[in-house]
């Protein structure tokens, strides 16, 4: 017997409801927003990976799903936002409009070691603003994921917000860090140790508690608290960037946390980045997580262009939810025919009905009344159709309603508008 590979998961029948109910809330609400879809391949150039998310973060040095083909390397998309920057080059966008908001839903791909909330192929609801650096769209992009959030009906995440400052900036301040993480790095968990030399800022956002102690204990902790607060590391102009990110989220009383702490494992973001977690998740408590990128655009070989956008994971916003979405087929007619005649009758009653809209199926294994009736009743159909031999003679059905129990014998030719009018 065969076995999926390990970190996918199959999404189950009983399980799509939600997942369409997701997907249409973030197609509906992006829309609201003048958000416009955009879909790109799940593959691309490996490279673009190595260019835009760095080549010391985690994903690069350890989760790529490579693929060789010839001489061409390609991998599987770990994540949505460098190729999405890449179709807007490679398609002149910025020519169309210069300013542009888009949005994406898809499968994602990174070779971590399984656990709950962590696949190896998981899905994320992504939106990427490219043409900006004002504060306002960093306010209407976290706002947006507040609102979808509430939509979702996910209860009792947390946002929390900091500002990495620009590319200066970081610099400046990943020096000092490591200046100041320096006596201590043999002290760090194995991985900080790995982050001390490739990816010092991530070190910050341990969960170890030996490492969360030693960061307490650094002189760096004044600069780290005051971070997009007071003085900090920022220069004067991202200082002001955060502070009016910061007043838009008050005014429009969004729910939120300044955490000097939170860096993200990408290399390409700057100034304001943020992320939704959720205490019923455990480790892999980030549902969703964003930010700016002001020098991808042109990192990658675009115009020079400030973004900013933001992913959720739609398996851990699932995970979040504690109650299942709306069973489908709320309204399905089952049709029971009995005899050759009568099956002949059904099989044009679902075409007609079905051509109307509306959702209808019977049973194709000429099943006894009661087999058929058992089938009906597992499929949830609210309304059951019995057509047989005496139906027929007289051109009628008998109609059941599955809620009220009660039972009816509608002439055929009545019988649309009155499927119609308790639909
Ligand atoms: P990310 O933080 O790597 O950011 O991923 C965003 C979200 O995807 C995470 O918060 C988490 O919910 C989900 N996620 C990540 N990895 C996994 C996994 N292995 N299994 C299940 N869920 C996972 C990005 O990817 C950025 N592209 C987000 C962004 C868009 N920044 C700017 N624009």
């Amino acid at each position: 017997m065969f076995k999926r590979a390990s970190g996918t998961k199959d999404i189950l029948p009983q399980e799509t409801a939600q997942w369409q109910r997701l997907e249409k809330i973030s197609h509906q609400i992006f829309s609201l927003y003048n958000y416009h879809e955009i879909r790109t391949p799940l593959i691309e150039e490996e490279s673009l990976f190595d260019r835009s998310l760095g080549k010391s973060t985690e994903i690069v040095r350890k989760q790529m799903f490579l693929i060789k083909k010839g001489r061409d390397s390609y991998c599987l998309r770990p994540e949505g936002t460098a190729s999405v920057v890449r179709a807007y080059i490679e398609n002149s966008l910025d020519k169309k409009s210069g300013f542009i908001k888009l949005y994406y839903i898809g499968p994602m791909f990174r070779a971590e070691r399984p656990q709950r909330g962590r696949l190896r192929q998981f899905h994320h609801i992504g939106c990427e603003v490219i043409g900006s650096g004002e504060p306002e769209v960093d306010i209407e992009i976290i706002a947006l994921a507040d609102n979808l959030l509430s939509l979702f009906s996910v209860k009792g995440y947390r946002i929390q917000v900091n500002s990495l400052g620009c590319l200066e900036d970081k610099k400046k301040f990943i020096d000092l860090l490591r200046q100041q993480l320096k006596p201590k790095a043999n002290k760090l968990c194995d991985d900080c140790r790995v982050r001390f030399k490739d990816n010092v800022l991530r070190v910050l956002d341990c969960k170890n508690e030996t490492c969360r102690e030693i960061i307490r204990t650094l002189d760096i902790q004044a600069q780290v608290s005051a971070l997009g607060t007071q003085s900090g590391h920022l220069c004067l102009e991202c200082k002001d960037h955060f502070e009016r990110v910061c007043k838009g989220l008050d005014a429009l009383r969004l729910d939120y946390k300044v955490n000097p702490y939170l860096v993200r494992g990408l290399d390409y973001y700057t100034r304001t980045v943020f992320e939704v977690t959720h205490p019923a998740l455990g480790a892999q408590d980030a549902i969703g997580a964003g930010g700016r990128y002001d020098n991808l655009v042109e990192e990658l070989g675009g115009p020079d262009t400030a973004a900013m956008g933001f992913a959720f994971g739609m398996e851990r916003l699932i995970l979040a939810l504690d109650a299942p979405a709306e069973a489908q087929n709320k309204e399905l007619i089952f049709i029971v025919s009995l005899g050759e005649e009568a099956k002949k009758e059904a099989l044009l009653l679902l075409s007609q009905l079905r051509k109307e809209g509306l959702a209808c199926d019977t049973d194709y294994e000429n099943k006894s009344l009661k087999g058929a009736m058992r089938l009906a009743n597992d499929s949830g159909a609210k309304r059951i159709l019995i057509i047989g031999e005496d139906e027929l003679k007289k051109e009628i059905v008998t109609l059941k309603d599955m809620r009220s129990g009660g039972q009816k014998e509608v002439k055929r030719q009545d019988l649309l508008a009155e499927l119609k009018r308790g639909s």
